[in-house]
C-alpha cells in the first residue's frame, strides 16, 4: 500500500457550518497538511469566523495551526451581517464549543498566504471557501503568487444552476464580486466548485445520525450543527438534508473525490449594479461537443462528480473516532 502524498495547504474560510465540515475533512485527510488558516467575513464576520476556527481546531486536537484574521469588509462596500438564518447567530448552528486557549496570528490572512507561498514554492495548495477578499489582497501584495501556488480550489459561483443569494449569484462570489474578478483573472490553476455540483450532492438525516453517534466530539459537534443547517435546507429541498458546498470543495482539493465533467473555460464575474451582480458567467458553449479546448481559458469548472460524495465525507469525518489526538470528553467539550 502506498502512503498518500500530503500537500501543504492554506485554507481561507468564513466559518460557517459547512466551513466547519470542510475544516474537519481537511484535518482528517492524510492528503492535506494545513499550514495556516485565514478568515474573511461572509457567513459571519471575519472575527467570529476566526473564533469558531480556533475553537474547532482545539476540539480536533490541532490547536498548533495558526489562524490569521482577514478582511472584515469586501473591496467595495461593507460587510452586511452574514447569514444567521442559515448558520445561526454564532455561525456554527448555536452549538457552543469550549473557548480555545490559542490567540490569533500576528499577521493578516493575506500576509499569511504570501508567507506560506514563499515557504512552499510550487507546492502550496489554496482552498478558498468564503468571499475571495483575502486572496485578492494577497495577489496585490505578491503579484508572483500564481507562480508560487500549485493550485487554488474555490467554492463559489453557479454555472448552469440558479444562484443561492440572488436568481443568478452564489453567496461567496456575490459577497465580493470585485475580489472574485481579480482572483479568476490571475494566471494560476483554478478549480471552481459551483452550486451545480454542491447542490446536487446532499447529506441526509441518516448521515447526520451517524455523525451524532460517533464516539468523538468533532463528528458529534458537526452532527449537532447540521441540525440547524438542515432546518434551513428543508425550505429548499423539502426534507431534512443539506447541500455540501465547502466539504465538497475540500475533497476535490485533496483528491478525495474526482470530478467527472469539469471543462476548462472562460469565467467572468458580473460586477455591475444590476440584477446580474455576482453572477459567474461561464462559457459553456462547448457543451454539445464535449467541451473542446478554449484557448486562453484557465478555470476548471466542476459540473459533476465520479461517485457518491456523502458516504466518503461521513467515513472521513468518522475517522476522528479512531484517532486518539483529541481525547476530550464529549460532554465537557460540546455544551
Ligand atoms: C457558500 O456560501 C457560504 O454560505 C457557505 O459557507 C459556502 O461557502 C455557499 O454558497
Ligand atoms: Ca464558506
Amino acid at each position: 500500500m502506498t502512503t498518500p502524498i500530503s500537500h501543504p495547504f492554506y485554507f481561507d474560510c468564513d466559518t460557517g457550518i459547512d466551513d466547519a465540515l470542510a475544516l474537519a475533512y481537511l484535518l482528517a485527510s492524510l492528503q492535506a497538511d494545513v499550514r495556516g488558516i485565514g478568515t474573511v467575513s461572509g457567513n459571519v464576520s471575519a472575527a467570529v469566523g476566526a473564533r469558531n476556527t480556533l475553537d474547532l481546531l482545539q476540539l480536533a486536537g490541532h490547536a498548533h495551526i495558526p489562524v490569521a484574521l482577514g478582511a472584515h469588509d469586501p473591496q467595495t462596500g461593507t460587510f452586511r451581517g452574514g447569514a444567521p438564518h442559515v448558520h445561526g447567530a454564532n455561525g456554527i448552528g448555536e452549538v457552543s464549543l469550549e473557548a480555545a486557549g490559542a490567540g490569533l496570528a500576528q499577521e493578516t490572512a493575506a500576509e499569511m498566504l504570501v508567507r506560506l507561498a514563499h515557504e512552499h514554492p510550487g507546492t502550496l495548495r489554496v482552498l478558498a471557501i468564503g468571499p475571495l477578499t483575502n486572496i485578492a489582497e494577497a495577489l496585490r501584495l505578491e503579484p508572483e503568487l500564481p507562480r508560487l501556488v500549485e493550485e487554488i480550489t474555490i467554492m463559489g459561483g453557479a454555472a448552469l444552476a440558479p444562484g443561492n443569494i440572488t436568481a443568478v449569484a452564489e453567496a461567496n462570489i456575490a459577497n465580493d464580486p470585485e475580489a472574485a474578478t481579480d482572483v479568476l483573472a490571475a494566471d494560476w490553476n483554478i478549480t471552481l466548485v459551483p452550486l451545480d455540483v454542491t447542490m446536487s450532492n446532499v447529506l441526509e438525516e441518516s448521515h447526520r445520525q451517524e455523525l451524532l453517534a460517533a464516539g468523538h466530539p468533532v463528528p458529534q459537534a458537526l452532527g449537532e450543527m447540521l441540525g440547524y443547517y438542515f432546518r434551513f435546507y428543508e425550505g429548499i429541498f423539502g426534507r431534512a438534508c443539506s447541500a455540501m458546498h465547502d466539504p465538497l470543495a475540500a475533497a476535490l482539493a485533496v483528491g478525495g473525490v474526482k470530478a467527472a465533467v469539469a471543462p476548462v473555460v472562460q469565467v467572468d464575474v458580473d460586477t455591475t449594479d444590476g440584477p446580474g451582480r455576482g453572477q459567474t458567467v461561464c462559457d459553456l458553449r462547448g457543451l454539445y461537443m464535449d467541451y473542446p479546448e478554449q484557448p486562453g481559458a484557465r478555470c476548471r469548472v466542476v459540473l459533476s462528480l465520479e461517485g457518491d460524495f456523502a458516504p466518503h465525507l461521513v467515513a472521513t469525518l468518522l475517522s476522528f473516532s479512531e484517532s486518539t489526538t483529541a481525547a476530550v470528553a464529549v460532554g465537557a467539550a460540546v455544551a
